[in-house]
């Protein structure tokens, strides 16, 4: 048989993995050893008998069955933890070289995204999952995929554009306004933006989040016109007028001067949940008056949010009347969180033109 050739790559990705190995298991490695100070051998006798005798017939047995290089250092290592703890635990010693990762296993971590991604790729009409990446700004965490990096932030941002977009019926290139209340960083925008050319985004959110927004979106986005607190106190009441800026930012309180039927779609993504009923039920009145074509939230089934003594769960948002649900259920990622969409109109054919 030839030998192999390997790459580079091939040695440092060997290598790398052997220091990871090491360091994720160091302390159980430091267990055996320190386990191994014992006098006897914890292998109940029985067991200890066949066991021995196995390995005896085994390697007087053709060698081309004995162990590659790789596992006579395992079973060197399986030999240390037989003696120290003989298999009590088992699963949590062995068979984390057998298969069952560590909860804190950085492979976790990227299945959880590989797994996302998986179930997101039904839903992928725009093909963002191939198109995009977690953007360098800001020193997030991700992974990579495909030679492309990947978040919970991306992944979770396609997903509530698609949710969004299911439930309003608009194509790529309409020109959809959409008001976000609570957009921490401005992580769906951004998505919106580099996904869609010719659609707007409001975002209303108290002065640090909204500082940091304002400096992610104009850097991520340079060549969108924007309207920056303070400057944009007149820009925020109407998003529809002609040279409007795409990007607009205000506080809070100015959600009350967008112009009634300006907004196509308002989104409020795990923030909600964190305000007081009084803050609720005024956001809920403001966007009835508001009247957007669709409503898109996401929180927790049940915040007890015990600092504002308020108790939010799925069914206790004060939905008006009218507001007619497209959508709920449990979101891709979490099961303790919720989905919901709301038409506030009927979908009309020019309704983003
Ligand atoms: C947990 S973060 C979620 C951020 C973002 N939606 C995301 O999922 O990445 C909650 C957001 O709500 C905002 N927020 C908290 N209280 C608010 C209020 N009274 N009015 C508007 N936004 C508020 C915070 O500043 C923050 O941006």
């Amino acid at each position: 048989m030839p030998e192999a050739s390997f790459s580079r790559a091939d040695w440092s990705g060997a290598l790398w993995r052997i220091v990871r190995v090491i360091a994720l298991r160091a302390r159980l490695i430091a267990k055996v050893l320190f386990g191994n100070l014992r006098l006897t051998h914890a292998l109940r006798g029985d067991w200890r008998e066949r066991y021995e005798r196995s390995r005896r017939d085994f390697f007087a047995a053709d060698p081309v069955f004995h162990p590659s290089k790789q596992w006579e250092i395992i079973t060197r290592f399986y030999r240390l933890v037989l003696r120290a703890w003989g298999l009590e635990r088992f699963k949590s010693t062995f068979g984390r070289f057998l298969s069952t990762y560590e909860p804190d296993n950085p492979w976790i971590f990227e299945a959880v995204h590989h797994l996302y991604r998986q179930a997101l790729a039904a839903r992928d009409a725009w093909g963002l999952l191939d198109t995009l990446e977690e953007p360098e700004l800001g020193a997030g965490t991700y992974v990579m995929y495909g030679g492309r990096r990947l978040s919970l932030d991306l992944l979770q941002s396609i997903d509530e554009l698609y949710r969004v977009r299911e439930a309003s019926g608009f194509e790529r290139d309409d020109r959809v306004v959409f008001c976000e209340v609570g957009a921490g960083y401005g992580r769906l925008a951004d998505v919106v933006l580099s996904a869609m050319p010719n659609a707007s985004y409001l975002i209303f959110d108290l002065p640090e989040s909204l500082l940091l927004a304002q400096h992610y979106l104009t850097v991520r986005h340079p060549h969108v016109k924007a309207a920056l607190y303070p400057e944009s106190s007149e820009a925020v009441k109407d998003p529809l007028a002609p040279g409007a800026p795409r990007l607009i930012f205000g506080l809070p309180h100015q959600l009350r001067e967008v112009k009634r039927g300006s907004v196509d779609a308002f989104v409020n993504v795990y923030s909600f949940m964190e305000m007081s009923r009084k803050q609720i039920e005024t956001y809920f009145g403001i966007i009835d008056r508001l009247n957007p074509g669709t409503v898109y939230m996401k929180q927790h089934k049940r915040e007890a949010n015990i600092y504002d003594r308020s108790l939010n769960t799925g069914e206790n948002y004060p939905v008006p009347q009218g507001w007619k649900k497209s959508y709920e259920g449990t979101s891709t990622l979490f099961e303790h969180v919720f989905e919901a969409a709301y038409r506030l109109k009927p979908i009309r054919a020019s309704s983003f033109e």
